[in-house]
């Protein structure tokens, strides 16, 4: 929030080992958050609903030992929090305890309030998601934009009103016309942090496999790569296998 009273934008993005961890971490990332795209960018997965909250534990342990001054936040995963606010509690309480990260992040509004507050209850810092709520696929049909029309829109606002007066100390945007993502930014206090939600907000995310040029074949029009290490490891793996295939490595100085 001091952040955003002062006018400087919040970075945040995705993490999932110790490792990717370390160097975001010391690269001066303000928040890593440990995305259930988990489920898509290291198992494999279709969408993000099969992972597992035992799976989102392992993932979050690692990250927090690569990790010495970002925030770390961690995503509730799919049927951990939604119908029942004893088991959302329950959730978010195995992931502080288990992981030591500082966050939960949960997706939806109005219906997901009993679970925002039962954690939030607890001295649990929560962060909103709203807007593309990729656990809703299924509702939802396409990761199309949302919130085009006015009735969604209007919703939208309201939720994250809701959100913030629930005590939300942030809330992510994602994939909605970028206008209205300013709007929602410019009545809330606290940060909104987008993701295909334009430049009006307080802070963006990335999925890392994404803006590494990791994630082959996924280009949408709000990703900015900054690498492309797809194409890097192609290249180096190539070279090792043929170094090997013509026993040119190991050499002479890469022995004992
Ligand atoms: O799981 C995730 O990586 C996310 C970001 C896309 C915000 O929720």
């Amino acid at each position: 929030m001091e952040m955003k009273q002062r006018g400087e934008k919040i970075s945040m993005l995705t993490a999932y080992d110790y490792s990717s961890a370390k160097i975001i971490d010391k690269a001066g990332m303000d928040v890593i958050l440990v995305g259930d795209s988990a489920s898509n960018v290291m198992a494999g997965n279709q969408t993000t609903l099969p992972i597992t909250l035992d799976q989102m534990i392992y993932h979050a342990k690692s990250v927090m030992k690569g990790t010495r001054r970002a925030l770390v936040v961690v995503d509730l995963p799919f049927g951990t929090y939604q119908g029942n606010s004893k088991e959302a509690l329950a959730s978010a309480v195995r992931i502080m305890k288990e992981s030591h990260a500082e966050a939960v992040k949960i997706e939806g509004g109005a219906e997901i309030a009993e679970s925002v507050q039962r954690i939030l209850s607890a001295g649990i810092p929560v962060m909103g998601h709203l807007g593309l709520t990729p656990q809703s696929i299924n509702k939802f049909g396409t990761y199309n934009v949302r919130a085009r029309e006015e009735a969604e829109a209007a919703k939208l606002v309201e939720d994250a009103k809701l959100l913030e007066e629930l005590g939300c100390f942030a809330i992510v945007i994602e994939k909605v016309p970028a206008e209205l993502a300013a709007k929602v930014a410019a009545e809330l206090t606290i940060p909104i942090i987008g993701i295909g939600a334009g430049g009006g907000v307080d802070g963006q995310v990335l999925v890392m496999h994404d803006m590494l040029g990791l994630n082959e074949g996924f280009s949408p029009r709000f990703l900015r790569k900054y690498a492309n290490l797809g194409d890097i490891m192609t290249d180096a793996v190539r070279h090792y296998i043929a170094d090997v295939k013509s026993s040119d490595f190991p050499n002479e100085k890469e022995q004992y």
